[in-house]
Order: C-alpha cells, then structure tokens, then sequence
C-alpha cells in the first residue's frame, strides 16, 4: 500500500499534516476566534421551527437567494457588485485557486498569516509566496511586499484585514499601493470586519483586482459554514463556474436567512466582545511576562517575555482553558499564544489560571 500512495499521491501532499482541531470537550474554549454567546430564547424557538419545517428531501437552492438578500442588505454590499457564498470562505479560497490556479501559478500573502492560504495554494498544485512582516509589530514590510509582486507575478495575493495570528490592522494606504501594484486579484479577507470599523468594501469597484472575503463565522455563526466573495460582476461570474452545485445546504440557508434579520443582537454580542477585548488586553498588560499586542479582532495575540509558552499552553489546559499555542508556528511567533476574547467568566478564568503559571 505504501509503495502505491508513494506513487499515487503527490510529495507535496504526503509532506502535509491534515488541519489539526484540539479536543475541547469539558475545556473553555478560546482557541477558535469563536463568538462565546447563544442566541435567546424566543429567537432559537423561531429557528427550531424553521429548522422543523426545512424540506431536506429536497436539494436546496442552488444560489440561495434569500441568503445572498440578507447579506446584501445586512453588510450594505453595494448594488453594482457581485457576490458568491461559499462553504465557509475557506471554500471561497479554493474557488479562487481553482479558477485562476495553475502549474507555475502563486499565490502571495503576508506572513505570519492565515495558515489556509498557503495550504490551499499546496493542495492545488500552486506556489506559495510569504512576505515576513516586520518582527518588531507585525507591521507591514512594504517595500518587501512591492518587490515580491514584482518578482514573483502572483495571480492571488491575500491579506487579511485585520490579519490573523497577529490581530493587528495594516494602514488603508499601503493596502492601496499594493492593489495598485498586484499584477493579479487582491483579496482583502475581512473575517474580522465585525470587530473593527476599518472596510474595503464600500471602496469595490474603485480597482478592477479588488474581491473583499467576509464570513459569517467570527460574528456568531461558525457551526452555518458560510463564507461570502464580492466584488465585480465580471469575475465574480468566473469565480461562480468553479463552485460546487448546492454548497450552501438547506439548514445553513435557512438559518443565516433567520439569523441577519436580527442583525442588531449580533451587533450587540459584537459590542460586548470589543469591550471585553480592551479588558483582556489591559489586564495582559499588567501582568508580568506577557506582552500583548494591540488586536482589532476578537482575539489577542500575547508573547511570553520570559519563555515557556509550550508549558503556560499545557498548564492551561490542565486548568480547563484551551488557548493556541503559536510557538513553533512561524520564527516571529516564538513564545506567542493566542486567546480569542470570550464571556467576562471565560476571560477571567484564562487571567487566572495564566498569571498563576506565569
Ligand atoms: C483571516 C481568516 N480568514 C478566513 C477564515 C476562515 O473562515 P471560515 O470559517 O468562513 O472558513 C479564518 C478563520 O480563522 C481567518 O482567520
């Protein structure tokens, strides 16, 4: 059998670990960037009729139109442009591989960056290019950036806005400069958009390579898997011929369509979790041995000053709090964790349970 994958299964594909999830059962879960808080309960009576009254015999609506309405209006997508869902954007990712990929073809981001853009690019057979961000900040390093566009002429370059491990927003204008620059698409992942009020979205249609990704996961709805692309109709059009028939299935569509007319409660779970981010983040602060880094998303990037994040990682887990543990991810995040920003109790849990490892 092994003589037979060696030969059937491509060395690029054999050197990968599949994407690894911890076990969290029993454990506070600040891994994941998830939203910590549940619906109420007239609003989850609502959903479990609907739910009840879903046709899963059917196939579901190929578009899903009524989701596409939704975000539409609930995201102010404007009018003149496209848009195309996906299977979380982590599909959207592979949609965009698969319609501009190619042997030879790259794909550009910045680096440390989100892990899915370098493996999407493997699993596709495209070359992946990581610009470092600067070591002091994680800012970033644009004249690298220009240079490599120039280089290595790649058909996708990605940045996510703000950017995930490190938290941090790059300035509007040097986000231009490299629209301007790309010799390919710029997507501009804005995962993040519901914890900071920077957007490129009302700025498409201003660059023929701009798309703006965007998901519904950060905000609430990580179980729905669903991921949205926009951007100008012409390629918006390619990008649509590439994606699965019914990726969207008919309980996330008719969720997602319940779930954005009560925009104003994520809105509210939304402000709750910035308020608590600028908590956590003075709270890390203060403690000795962590040096948080200034986040605009609903997760803090934090370095051990003194070392040992690979024991503060296990002995916070044996304390029932599970963080990421970043160290050994990329040489700028050695001794870093990551916590994502949960419920008041969570987040007092995890400064415990660290200040009494540190
Ligand atoms: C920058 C960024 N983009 C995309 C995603 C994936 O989102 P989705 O859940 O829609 O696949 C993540 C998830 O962590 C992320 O950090």
């Amino acid at each position: 059998m092994q003589v037979l994958i060696a030969r059937l299964v491509r060395p690029e594909i054999r050197a990968l670990h599949a994407y690894h999830v911890p076990e969290a059962a029993g454990l506070i879960k600040l891994d994941a960037m998830e939203n910590p808080y549940l619906w109420p309960p007239d609003i989850q009576e609502e959903w479990h009729r609907l739910l009840g009254a879903a046709e899963i015999n059917r196939y579901p609506h190929p578009q899903a139109p009524m989701v596409q309405a939704a975000l539409r209006e609930a995201m102010a997508i404007p009018e003149s442009m496209g848009l195309v869902l996906g299977n979380g954007s982590d599909e959207l990712i592979q949609m965009l591989a698969m319609t501009v990929g190619g042997p030879g073809h790259k794909v550009l981001s910045l680096d440390p960056g989100f892990v899915m853009y370098r493996m999407i690019a493997t699993f596709t057979g495209m070359g992946y290019v990581g610009v470092p961000l600067n070591a002091a900040d994680f800012s970033l390093d644009l004249p690298a950036v220009l240079d490599a566009l120039d280089r290595e002429q790649p058909v996708l370059t990605y940045i996510a806005y703000p950017n995930n491990p490190t938290g941090n927003l790059f300035p509007a204008e040097e986000i231009v400069q490299i629209i301007e620059a790309a010799p390919g698409l710029v997507i501009l992942d804005e995962a993040y958009a519901p914890f900071t009020d920077a957007s490129f979205l009302p700025r498409l249609g201003d660059w023929p390579n701009l798309l703006v990704m965007r998901t519904v996961s950060k905000m609430g709805l990580a179980g729905l898997r669903l991921g949205y692309l926009a951007g100008p109709p012409e390629w918006i059009e390619q990008i649509d011929k590439v994606r699965l028939p019914y990726n969207i299935n008919a309980l996330t569509q008719a969720s997602a369509a319940l779930a954005l007319q009560h925009r104003a409660l994520f809105d509210a779970q939304t402000a709750a979790i910035r308020a608590e981010r600028a908590r956590l983040f003075s709270a890390l602060e203060a403690l000795d041995g962590a040096d948080p880094y200034p986040s605009q998303a609903n997760f803090i990037l934090v370095r051990l000053s003194l070392g040992g994040a690979d024991r503060v990682f296990a002995g916070l887990k044996g304390r029932g709090v599970l963080v990421k543990n970043l160290n050994g991810a990329h040489p700028l995040l050695a001794e870093c964790l990551r916590v994502t920003v949960g419920r008041p109790e969570e987040n007092a849990a995890f400064l415990a349970a660290l200040a009494a490892l540190l």
